[in-house]
């Protein structure tokens, strides 16, 4: 039996990141197949069943795979330099729940199964919460297949090289129906625990949340012969079009934007770039809001474009609506966990996406700083055990 705590220590060298920090875990890399690895061997070990699926989710079954069963879980991919609990917290917690369940003697009246979904991040393919939108049916999949990485490595190629067969990744109706209710344990990304009083809180919601891409196009060309007034530097209207996004989420009540990734072509000292591309994540209670957002942040682009010479291009790359998370299945938590607050989170999850299928909730655990997506998101020993018993109980209250 392991608590949470020791669970994570044993994982606390994989994938770090020396150069922006933190960990670098990206779905299918080296350290994110150690951790799929790690977490074979310890469902094993629990003598757990453990089967991958056609679209890379790893179940971990304590009992039979069957329709209906409870299921927690979360992710093991992380963003460029992120911390060390968003994701591998909720999984650590599910095996350090079902110690502590059999610890007790409990055997299930029905099965329960630990998942592992990958590139919930979305920092490889673009596209967060991949795996679980595969399994509903939530995506595309030929769009999926064609998703590419940055090195230009197709989603339907690297998938293929890690064991899967692209023409049976996509919708999965057998899987899907095992879950009958879904509860995912993760770090809160926020600051809605205070210092004191319970480390644990019930997830209420999620916030409409999504994806973009702005090209702006110019006039690649060379930095010291093009003069001043010649030029058509994308980076000029990139760096304008950032401000413009900050201002319109600024004046949009509840709004969030933000531009978190940007790549100057061809990217030299040296060069005027021909092209930029930058990514825009949008969020806002109300997806009509953020529809209007997103028109206002391009038809500014637009402007700032043409003054600068050039052009800009928007495309969607994916949108989740908000998400209210299942209330009877929450009303049961509460009342296994009575006391306990109820949190809104601005963060997407792989619950978030099948709360649209099957019923689902969350748990949060205490992080002081709020500070996540980060090297300091931190998590206090106590708080994450805490967190595990937390998941105990509901899990035992609902099996
Ligand atoms: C995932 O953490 C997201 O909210 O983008
Ligand atoms: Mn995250
Ligand atoms: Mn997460």
């Amino acid at each position: 039996m392991e608590t949470v705590t020791q669970l994570l220590h044993s994982i606390q060298d994989v994938g770090r990141d020396d150069v922006r920090g933190g960990y670098s875990r990206a779905v299918y890399s080296t350290a994110e197949l150690d951790l799929r690895s790690w977490f074979v061997d310890q469902a094993q070990r629990r003598g757990l069943d453990v089967e991958t699926d056609r679209n890379g989710i790893i179940w971990a079954w304590w009992g039979k795979p069957q329709e209906g069963a409870l299921v927690t879980g979360s992710h093991l991919d992380s963003v460029p330099g992120g911390g060390a609990f968003d994701g591998p917290l909720g999984v650590a917690s599910a095996l350090a729940a079902v110690d502590i369940l059999k610890n007790r003697g409990r055997t299930p009246d029905r099965s329960l199964a630990i998942t592992v979904f990958p590139e919930e991040e979305g920092s490889r393919f673009g596209v967060a919460c991949l795996g679980s939108r595969l399994l509903t049916g939530a995506i595309d999949v030929d769009k999926a297949l064609n998703l590419r990485d940055a090195d230009g490595n197709t989603f339907a190629d690297t998938a293929r090289s890690n064991g899967l067969d692209p023409r049976h990744i996509g919708p999965d109706p057998e899987s899907l129906a095992r879950i009958g209710q879904f509860v995912e344990l993760h770090v809160e990304q926020g600051k809605g625990l205070g210092a004191h009083g319970p480390g644990i809180a019930v997830g209420s919601s999620i916030l409409g949340h999504g994806r973009w891409k702005l090209s702006v196009h110019g006039q690649g060309n060379h930095a010291g012969t093009t003069l001043m007034a010649d030029r058509s530097d994308p980076m000029v209207a990139a760096a304008q079009i950032i401000v413009a996004v900050r201002d319109a989420a600024a004046g949009q009540p509840d709004a969030r934007a933000t531009v978190g990734r940007l790549t100057p072509v061809p990217g030299g000292t040296n060069v005027i770039a021909s092209r930029v591309d930058m990514w825009l994540d949008a969020r806002h209670p109300d997806d009509a809001v953020t529809a209007r957002l997103i028109e206002s942040i391009y038809a500014a682009a637009q402007d700032i474009a043409a003054a600068e010479g050039c052009s800009v291009f928007l495309t969607e790359e994916s949108y989740s609506d908000t998400v209210h998370f299942d209330p009877p299945l929450s009303r049961q938590i509460g009342d296994i966990l009575p006391g306990v607050p109820v949190l809104a989170t601005g963060a997407g999850h792989d619950a978030g996406v099948l709360a649209g299928y099957v019923p689902s909730a969350m748990l949060f655990v205490r992080n002081p700083s709020g500070i996540s997506h980060s090297p300091e998101e931190y998590v206090a020993d106590e708080d994450a055990d805490a967190g595990a018993v937390a998941l105990a109980e509901v899990l035992g209250g609902l099996l």
